[in-house]
């Protein structure tokens, strides 16, 4: 039988690329998408015609209650939840000075509160099944902080502690518990940068010159996923054209 994965956050950015790896691994692949979002049917299909069939559950990570229900139904559907790719996130970008109390708690309740909601859920499964993968999408930007992200920085170091802490509790269970920190990748919420701060304040902080592709970022979240990295836990892997150097 093979092992399921659920990757919060799958339709689009770098989740898609990673439902889409860990089906080619031979996972079979739950993603969640946000209660009311009408563009799930046409995505699923649009898959479908890629050769990919996904399960799509509405979730709202960052409300607990939610995240159980989701998890049970994909439990009752497809078995207990093998790995867990908690990658579900969004930006508000703005100077501290112009942050509200608003901007702070949606981030802060959507990338960081998320990890607990969906985590606690499968947790407890997965060491008494003696093997699961938890891998938590953090950024660059939680390691060394952004302008105009004091909200997302705080979230994306907020996950790594978790990570951390978490990876301790359940290192001799079969568990492992890592994160991967993406710096620029080529996806929706990176371009939705303006050009000129992109060009001239971001891609000069990249030695590569470029943006990542979602797919490279996929290929180190199957590897995380793997057999082969049991060995591998509480690290936080930084994939990002070598920004992390500047
Ligand atoms: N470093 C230094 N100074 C910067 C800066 C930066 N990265 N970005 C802006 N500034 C400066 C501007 O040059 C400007 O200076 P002056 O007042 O002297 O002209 C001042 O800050 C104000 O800038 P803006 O006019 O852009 O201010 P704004 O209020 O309109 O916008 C902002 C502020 C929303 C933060 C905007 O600058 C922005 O979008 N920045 C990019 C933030 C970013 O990197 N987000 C990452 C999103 S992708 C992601 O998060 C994925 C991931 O994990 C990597």
């Amino acid at each position: 039988m093979s092992r399921v994965t659920l990757v919060t956050g799958g339709m689009g950015g770098l989740g898609e690329a990673i439902c889409m790896k860990m089906a080619d691994m031979g996972y079979d692949v739950a993603t969640t998408y946000s209660p009311g979002n009408t563009k799930v049917d046409g995505w699923l299909a649009e898959m479908k015609e890629k050769g990919y069939t996904f399960r799509a559950y509405p979730c709202d990570v960052s409300d607990y209650a939610s995240a159980q229900e989701c998890i049970s139904q994909i439990v009752k559907d497809m078995g207990p939840v093998d790995v867990l790719v908690n990658n579900a996130g969004i930006t508000r970008d703005m100077t501290f000075k112009k942050m509200d109390k608003v901007n702070w708690d949606a981030v802060i309740k959507t990338n960081l509160d998320s990890v607990f909601n969906m985590t606690k859920p499968v947790c407890d499964g997965m060491v008494e099944r003696g093997w699961g993968r938890i891998v938590n999408i953090s950024s660059v930007n939680g390691q060394k902080g952004a302008f105009g992200q004091t909200n997302y920085s705080a979230a994306k170091a907020g996950m790594h502690g978790f990570t951390k802490a978490l990876a301790y509790e359940v290192a001799r269970k079969g568990v492992t518990v890592n994160t991967i920190s993406p710096g620029y990748i080529g996806t929706k919420m990176v371009t939705a940068i303006a050009p000129e701060v992109l060009e001239t304040k971001i891609l000069p902080q990249i030695p590569m010159g470029r943006l990542g592709k979602p797919e490279e970022v996929a290929g180190l979240v199957a590897y995380l996923a793997s057999e082969e990295a049991a060995f591998v836990t509480g690290a936080n892997i930084a994939i990002n054209g070598g920004q992390h150097m500047q």
